[in-house]
């Protein structure tokens, strides 16, 4: 029997819908971000990206050098940290206890150790209910890897976007060498199938396409082609 989050339905169909609320789902680099990024910006939504989340988490858990397989130990740290998501001029950009730590939270060491800090009940169970209240009042775009199923249930879009996994890497490793790390093309595969995999397999709010999701493959579409396909979708449902 797996752990349920407070409004985890496991999967299934909620009765109440939220109106003006896109929920967006995928695997590691599957280029959500961008293209959520982008479409909330169309639709005049508020961007939350959910990664950046637990990305603050385990940052503070390296800094305090708390293992990230000590569940109870990074559970308490989740339970005490403040993370706040502040749309700017050039961006999102995320505060962990009050400092800007927008660039740290994607370093290659964060995206390391994030996934098990995400397997972690009590992580998660903080971070979902943080994620709920932002959405609450709608006009949102959310991204992560649980939104559909166990954050937004109700939400009134649900995309889950996906990418062959090589391209998947060679996306990522385009990112990281705009952040000055160079990483080979390998390494990348492995550490994305390592990470997919982890995501899920776990027990809490595992990654998969909510039964209701709209499944977008974007290998060999341009950002531009996925973003016009998102935003077609959700303006004729208005
Ligand atoms: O951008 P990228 O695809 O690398 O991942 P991210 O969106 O920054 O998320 C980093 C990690 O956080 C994921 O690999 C998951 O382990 C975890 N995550 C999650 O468990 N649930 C979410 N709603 C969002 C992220």
């Amino acid at each position: 029997m797996s752990k349920l989050l407070p409004n985890d339905r496991e999967g299934g169909l909620s009765p109440l819908v939220m109106r003006n609320v896109v929920a967006i789902d995928g695997p590691a680099g599957a280029g959500k971000s961008t293209v959520a990024k982008l479409l909330a910006r169309r639709l005049g939504f508020l961007y939350i990206d959910t990664g950046a989340m637990y990305r603050a988490v385990t940052l503070k858990a390296l800094r305090e050098g708390v293992p990230s397989t000590e569940d109870e130990a990074v559970g308490s740290l989740a339970g005490k940290v403040s993370i706040d998501l502040v749309s700017s001029g050039n961006g999102l950009r995320v505060f962990l206890d009050g400092e800007d730590v927008t660039e740290e939270i994607r370093s290659p060491e964060v995206s390391r150790h994030v996934s098990y800090v995400a397997r972690i009940y009590a992580v998660r169970k903080r971070l979902t209910t943080l994620q709920r209240e932002m959405a609450r009042s709608g006009g949102v775009v959310m991204e992560g890897r649980d939104i559909g199923t166990c954050v937004l249930p109700e939400a009134d879009h649900k995309f889950f976007v996906t990418a062959s996994v090589r391209e998947r890497a060679r996306r990522r490793q385009g990112d990281l060498r705009r952040q000055g790390h160079d990483i080979d093309l390998e390494t990348l595969v492995q550490e994305i199938e390592k990470r997919d995999f982890i995501d899920s397999t776990r027990e809490v709010a595992p990654l998969k396409p909510a039964p209701d999701a709209k499944v977008i493959d974007t290998t060999g579409k341009t950002v531009e082609e996925v973003v016009n396909l998102l935003a077609t979708e959700v303006l004729k449902r208005q």
